[in-house]
């Protein structure tokens, strides 16, 4: 498997991308010690100062059908969750689908994008911008979630080599688990870990904004939102305001 780290780089999302592109196979890895653009979900942007976070992007390439791409990005999720729980023992939540929570603040997020083609997945990226050795007040202020770092929640510094290894044994078994039919215990874990079920939201969506309760995770990895008439819509992604 391909491994290739730069130590400053635009986005380690794009430069995967260019990779993939090219043919690079799945498992390919890259890696970046700082990024000058990288990039977060809608547009915006992800703060990447040099030697402080894990900035990583993975090629994957999988036989699934395009419906099952949900069940990725919270495989992504569980185990990005899970490496800041055991790892470190963190208490880290999932606000589905992409935000990695500790009391509320962000510590971690995902932007997978996804190239097809014909024959339905060519290849996916998955970009995972983790905030290990930041000083909290070193955040940009105009953050709209309010921003922690492992070394702000756990007050010592910590190995990113140590967390990179934990993340990458765990996408994998996670993964493995789903191209072998066996994603339930990742949705179990997904749901168990996840902060929005059971509350009230807002939630945009590309088809307009919704509120409601969330009611459950499916077996998907879509949400599902009972609205104020009972109506429930499931939801493939869209970007959550928790009210309650
Ligand atoms: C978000 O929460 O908006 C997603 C942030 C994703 C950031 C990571 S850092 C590594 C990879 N390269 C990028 O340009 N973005 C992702």
């Amino acid at each position: 498997k391909e491994y290739l780290y730069y130590q400053e780089i635009d986005s380690t999302n794009s430069q995967a991308k260019a990779l993939a592109s090219k043919g690079y196979p799945e498992g390919t890895l890259v890696v970046a010690d700082m990024q000058t653009a990288g990039r977060g979900r809608r547009g915006r942007s992800w703060y990447s100062p040099g030697s402080q976070g894990i900035y990583m992007s993975i090629i994957l390439r999988p036989v699934l059908p395009l419906k099952e791409i949900s069940r990725i990005s919270l495989l992504v999720a569980v185990a990005v969750a899970e490496t800041l729980a055991e790892e470190l023992n963190l208490p880290a939540c999932i606000k589905w689908p992409n935000d990695i929570l500790i009391d509320n603040k962000k510590i971690a997020g995902i932007l997978s994008e996804v190239v097809t083609d014909m024959d339905g997945i060519e290849y996916i990226v998955v970009g995972i911008g983790l905030n290990i050795n930041n000083q909290p007040q070193d955040f940009p202020s105009d953050f709209r979630t309010p921003a922690t770092s492992a070394m702000a929640e756990d007050r010592c510094l910590v190995s990113r080599v140590k967390v990179l290894q934990g993340l990458l044994a765990r996408l994998e078994s996670h993964y493995l688990d789903l191209l072998a039919g066996r994603f339930a215990g990742t949705l179990e874990k997904g749901k168990s870990l996840s902060v929005v079920i059971g509350q009230e939201l807002k939630l945009d969506t590309i088809n307009g904004v919704l509120q409601g309760q969330a009611v459950d995770i499916d077996d998907h990895g879509f949400l599902l939102l009972r609205d104020q008439s009972g109506i429930i819509h499931t939801i493939m992604s869209g970007e959550i305001t928790i009210l309650s």
